[in-house]
Parts: structure tokens; sequence; C-alpha cells
């Protein structure tokens, strides 16, 4: 956690820049949908991301991901318990009532694209829905925080009282962030705060907003691959993220789930 933050290092994009980061989220969120077409009990993680991987090139993009600070895969997996990073292998094979989140990064044209989702595979329980809910509420509430002249901390506290209020908690060591022509910009945007503080937003601003609840106690443990976050205690965790342009009166959605809408139907949520 960082306490003070350079506010010239916050690149505002121009309204040209921000096309160029919508059409990176754009091919992603394609991406994400690719990933929903197949993703059904028996399919392999390693599977998936060879789905996406293909997918991002063909559309004349790069999967930034891979290669990220020695990242050995296009998407992050992370079944379960796994909270964020789980890395694809043909050795994780999905089953009836687990559920995937899927995150990756797409670079196209000299910005970055950045979403998540979480998939139910097969039918699952009527608890696992109920955190899907409401970890994708907690992201559409931080979202709706993200206009010009609101604080950074409003965003946080958002999404922090909504899953605590549903009984669930939050992770502090991994934290949302400005995007653009890097994956990871200033600000840092953590899913816990409190109204009113951290720097004002401008309009041009554009962050990843990605809260990862988690259903039962908020610790975290990275697994011996150096990259796999899980919850302590077992208990599943969800992760859902939008790439978002702060304006006035209203954010700018700039990555989207329609695609993965248009696949998953009556079970989209
Ligand atoms: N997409 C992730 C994020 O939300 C980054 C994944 S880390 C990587 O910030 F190493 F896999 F790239
Ligand atoms: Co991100």
């Amino acid at each position: 956690m960082r306490w003070h933050i350079d506010v010239s290092m916050i690149f505002l994009k121009t309204d040209e820049e921000i096309e160029l980061l919508r059409e990176s989220n754009r091919i992603l969120g394609k991406t994400l949908a690719e990933v929903a077409k197949v993703i059904k009990p028996g399919v392999t993680t390693a599977y998936l991301d060879k789905i996406a991987e293909e997918f991002i090139r063909d559309n004349g993009a790069i999967p930034s991901c891979k290669g990220y600070e020695g990242y050995p895969a296009t998407l992050c997996t992370s079944v379960n318990e796994q909270v964020v990073h789980g890395i694809p292998s043909e050795k994780v094979v999905l089953k009836e009532g687990d559920i995937v989140s899927v995150d990756t990064c797409v670079l196209k044209n000299g910005f970055h694209g950045d979403s998540a989702y979480t998939f139910p595979v097969g039918e699952v329980s009527e608890d696992i829905m109920k955190l899907l809910r409401r970890t994708k509420e907690c992201l559409y509430l931080g979202i709706e925080q993200a206009v010009t002249g609101k604080r950074l901390g409003d965003i946080s506290y958002a999404i922090q009282n909504h899953a605590e209020t549903g009984g669930y908690q939050v992770v502090r060591e991994f934290v949302g962030h400005g995007i653009g022509r890097q994956m990871h910009e200033e600000p840092e945007l953590p899913n816990y705060g409190r109204r009113g503080n951290g720097i004002v937003l401008k309009s041009g601003m554009v962050v990843a907003i990605e809260p990862m609840v988690m259903s039962g106690r908020r610790n975290i443990i990275i697994e011996n691959d150096g990259w796999t976050a899980r919850s302590a205690d077992r208990k599943p965790a969800a992760h859902y993220e939008l790439s978002v342009a702060v304006q006035n009166g209203k954010a700018d959605i700039l990555s989207t789930f329609d695609f993965i809408k248009e696949v998953l139907q009556e079970r989209f949520i």
C-alpha cells in the first residue's frame, strides 16, 4: 500500500486515446465471450488459455499478461478458492459446480484493456450465485462513483461497503489501478477505503475497477508457483473487472460484458 501518490504520474487521456482504449477493451470483451463459449465441466484451464490467446492474436492484438513480470500465460484462471492470478494448466479440469475467474489484458495501438469475469461451471450452489451477484454489484456501485469531482475513496468505500453489508470481505493485497499505455498506472485503487478520502477524480482518468470478494475470511496465501493467490480458509472468491474512464456526471465504461451476455443468455447475471 502506497500512502503518497504523485498526481503528476496520473496520465489523463484525450478523447482519441479513450477511443483506442475502448478498442482494446472491445477485443478483450469478445475474448472473454469466446472463453465463455467453451467453459463447461471437463474442460481444462489450459484450453481456455489457448482459445483466448488465438482470438487476441487473430484480432491483431497482443495478450499483454503473457510475459508481464514473468507471468507465463494469456489468462489468469482462478478456480473456486483461488482469488486471482491462477495459472492455466492441463491439470486443472473444470467440474460442475466450480467457478472460474478469467482475467486478462489486451494490448492494441499502444493501449491496454483489462477486464475480468467470474463464470459458473454448469450449475452452482445458490450461495455461490449470491457471491457472484454481490461482487458484480460491488463493481457497478464502484463505477457509479467514478465521476469527475468525486474522490478515489468514494469508489473504494462503495465497493467495501456493499461487500461487507452482504456478509463478505474484500481483499487488501490486490488493488485496482490506472490503465493506459501501461497495464498498471497510478493511481492504485483499493477495494476498501473511506468516503471523501484520496485524490479528486478528473475527467480523462482511466481506471480498472476490480472488486475481489471473499466468501470467507479475507486472508490470502500465495501458492508455491509464486502467482496463484487463494483464500487461506479455502472459501470461494469472486472477481469482476471493467476499465472505465472518469467523466462528468457518468463514468464511461470502456470494457464490456455485452458479448459475454450474448453467450450466457438467461444464465447471465
Ligand atoms: N489483469 C490483471 C489485473 O487486473 C493483471 C494480471 S497480472 C499478470 O491487474 F501478471 F497476469 F499480468
Ligand atoms: Co486489473
